[in-house]
């Protein structure tokens, strides 16, 4: 279920952000922040998460006003451990081997939502499930212990940007809507957390993502569903929606070849033809290895839409492991808008 058309007041005004450092003082205030019903960016593996506490109906709705997110889809709630996931969410047996394999870590589960948790209406858009997450920064789970509550958090960019793997980025888009980003550098893993849904039937992929799909399926032995929605109905993970990470410039995916003035992503050793006549071109990893290439995706995009060309080419990426992911993000912001 999605709520349609968002009207929140955002009092929070024009407040200067405050940049964090990632020491114990930085830890301390982004907590006490987020405690206080504040916004506050904190880098995780992944991508740095615009955060504000679960439990207060209030701060999530700052989040969507931050964000100038039209809709109120469902939020992933941030754990510091495996035993404060289990106050907000029903584990059944596939859910705990998944999170004793993968947490800390880049995987997010979706769960019945527990009895008594605190997660609010709100954050979780009004549905009987919960995403929970326990992230891989060790950073992250310090503020998350500082903050002593289930913490919301979102990709920390305006509504269809390109999602923030450093701290300019998140300025870049934020600096003046929230209160804080913690700058604990740049995200190792890069794009965010895979979504398996544990609910009623087998476990369902959601979102490829930071975790491989081959990693998820070797440790269940069997493969993963997808994801089902009855015909008519609400896509299952309301936030997905098609046109998403979008750049400004236009994105081409699997280009073999290069147009004259295009911006050019480019994958391992192997030039597209035309490139020659590319504005510029940036690549991923000329090794040919798919994490180093997550890692850099959206940095690389902020970069090339920066050039100011009209099309960004990017040359075809392989379909496995976190290549899944990448290609995953690609095609959303390729799709039309
Ligand atoms: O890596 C990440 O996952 C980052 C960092 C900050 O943790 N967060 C992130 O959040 O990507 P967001 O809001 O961009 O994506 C959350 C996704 C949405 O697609 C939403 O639909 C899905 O999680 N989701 C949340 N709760 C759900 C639920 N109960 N059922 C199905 N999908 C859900
Ligand atoms: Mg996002």
């Amino acid at each position: 279920m999605v709520t349609d058309s968002l009207d929140v007041n955002d009092d929070r005004g024009s407040m200067p952000t405050r940049r964090l450092t990632a020491d114990d003082a930085g830890i301390r205030e982004a907590g006490a922040l987020l405690r206080a019903g504040q916004l506050v960016a904190i880098p995780t593996e992944t991508v740095y998460g615009l955060g504000a506490d679960a439990g207060d109906p209030a701060a999530v709705a700052g989040i969507y006003a931050a964000k100038e997110r039209p809709r109120f889809n469902p939020l992933i709630a941030h754990l510091p451990d495996l035993d404060a996931a289990r106050r907000e969410g029903v584990f059944g047996a596939q859910a705990a081997i998944l999170a004793e394999a993968f947490w800390p870590g880049p995987l997010t589960l979706v769960v019945p939502a527990a009895e008594g948790g605190r997660v609010c209406d709100l954050a979780r858009a009004g549905l009987p499930s919960v995403a929970l997450r326990v992230p891989g920064s060790a950073l992250a789970r310090a503020v998350l212990t500082a903050a002593g509550c289930p913490v919301a958090a979102p990709s920390a960019n305006r509504s269809g940007r390109v999602s923030p793997t450093d701290a300019d980025h998140v300025l870049g888009d934020l600096d003046g809507r929230i209160a804080a980003v913690l700058d604990g550098g740049p995200c190792p893993v890069g794009v965010e957390s895979t979504i398996v849904a544990c609910l009623d039937g087998p476990p369902a992929l959601l979102r490829p993502g930071g975790v491989s799909r081959e990693a998820i399926e070797a440790v269940l032995g069997r493969m993963l569903a997808l994801p089902h929605a009855p015909e008519g109905t609400a896509p299952i993970a309301p936030g997905l929606l098609a046109s998403h990470y979008a750049p400004r410039a236009a994105v081409r995916v699997d280009a073999t070849e290069v147009g004259p003035g295009e911006a050019v992503l480019l994958f391992g050793a192997r030039p597209p033809d035309g490139l020659d006549g590319a504005a510029t071109s940036l690549n991923l990893s000329p090794a040919g290895d798919l994490a180093e290439a997550a890692a850099h995706l959206f940095a690389a995009l902020r970069r090339l839409d920066a050039s100011g060309a009209a099309t960004i080419a990017v040359v075809p990426i392989p379909d496995e492991g976190l290549g899944e992911a990448i290609r995953d993000r690609l095609a959303r912001a390729a799709a039309p808008r």
